[in-house]
């Protein structure tokens, strides 16, 4: 049950915070990008932006990366790969790219975009070709929902016990498996660039207290009868915001013969919407701009795991968005950045 973000533009069009984050990794991907020695046998350079959404986000850094390959090498083909589920919205990752800010318009040798979709957790190109890995935001998600059977709680930070430590074990698991994909497919002296959802020391998830609201929303839907108990039971957003400590661990185990962590940070991403709510107080605005933001990455997997039908959707965001509005003073949805650049062991 692996979801999209919210389609037709959506997504992009609330993704004022996920562009923060974007470019608090500028320096990182340039640099990234200069230590690219193009591969005479190939002819080509390959980037592949894994998770791309509808590619707001990612087509400033993309351009960044083919801008510093260009400085040095300045005929080489390039091949862009965007990755991403196969019901992604790629019709406005397609637009993005016909606008005149876009990669395609550089000048030098020709840039070509392509389209992997599929699953990160599957091969998303042919072996041995990456010569630069990017994403953002993305490896947060998992492969598959949380565990079943855990009452109302909708995201891992309410989980307990056992179902705790399973999901903890999942995201390890999953991290692992992307980590060995992509080792299959970086090529000699490539690298990544990524960052997902972290838990920073004080422990507390971003996702802390909007999804508690969730869970309370959802518990009042269940008593009016508007949501199916079984369902609700059953389902745990597939997300998992890891520590520096979750990051880190794959490479202390066997993929630190393939892959090398070369740099590893937690850094806060300032939150623009209670930014602006403290210098305008006006808690309707920051309420409606959060949740839709909050809306454009959990709708799909919401409407599909709870079984939600249109007017179901509606009611939650709604009640959600009144929730918001009365909490505002003391609302936060502090993300950390967790960042790492990664090569391949020759
Ligand atoms: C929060 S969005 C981030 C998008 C974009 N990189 C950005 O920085 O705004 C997460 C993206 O990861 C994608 N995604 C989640 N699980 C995936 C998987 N297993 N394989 C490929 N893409 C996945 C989602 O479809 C979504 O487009």
């Amino acid at each position: 049950m692996l979801r999209p973000m919210e389609g037709d533009g959506a997504y992009d069009r609330h993704s004022a915070y996920q562009m923060v984050g974007g470019h608090l990794h500028a320096d990182l991907v340039a640099a990234a990008a200069d230590a690219i020695v193009p591969d005479n046998g190939r002819g080509s350079v390959v980037l592949v932006d894994y998770g791309c959404a509808q590619g707001r986000v990612s087509a400033p850094l993309v351009r960044t990366a083919i801008e510093r390959v260009r400085q040095e090498h300045g005929d080489v083909p390039v091949q862009v790969y965007h990755n991403d589920l196969l019901a992604n919205d790629w019709a406005t990752l397609f637009e993005r790219l016909r606008r005149e800010d876009s990669y395609l318009h550089l000048a030098g040798g020709p840039v070509t975009p392509l389209v992997s979709a599929t699953s990160f957790y599957e091969p998303v190109v042919p072996r041995g070709i990456v010569d630069l890995g990017l994403s953002f935001a993305a490896i947060q998600w998992l492969s598959s929902p949380g565990p079943r059977g855990c009452g109302s709680a909708l995201y891992f930070d309410q989980l307990k016990g056992e179902s705790r430590t399973r999901m903890a074990d999942q995201a390890h698991a999953d991290w692992t498996r992307f980590l060995r994909r992509r080792a299959d497919e970086l090529a000699p002296g490539g690298r990544m660039v990524l960052d997902m959802m972290g838990v920073p020391e004080s422990g507390v998830a971003a996702g802390h207290q909007a999804w508690q609201l969730v869970r309370e929303v959802c518990e009042e839907m269940l008593a009016e009868g508007q949501l199916d108990a079984n369902r609700l039971d059953d389902y745990v957003l597939p997300v998992y915001e890891r520590t520096a400590d979750e990051g880190r661990r794959p490479f202390g185990e066997s993929i630190g013969d393939r892959l090398h962590l070369d740099h590893l940070e937690m850094k806060p991403v300032p939150d623009p919407f209670t930014q602006r709510y403290q210098a305008d107080g006006d808690a309707s605005a920051l309420a409606t701009e959060f949740v839709g933001f909050f809306r454009a990455f959990s709708e799909p997997s919401l409407r599909e795991g709870l079984g939600l039908d249109d007017a179901a959707v509606e009611s939650l965001y709604h009640r959600l968005t009144s929730r918001i509005e009365v909490a505002a003073k003391g609302f936060a949805f502090d993300v950390h950045a967790l960042t790492m650049v990664i090569s391949r062991v020759d």
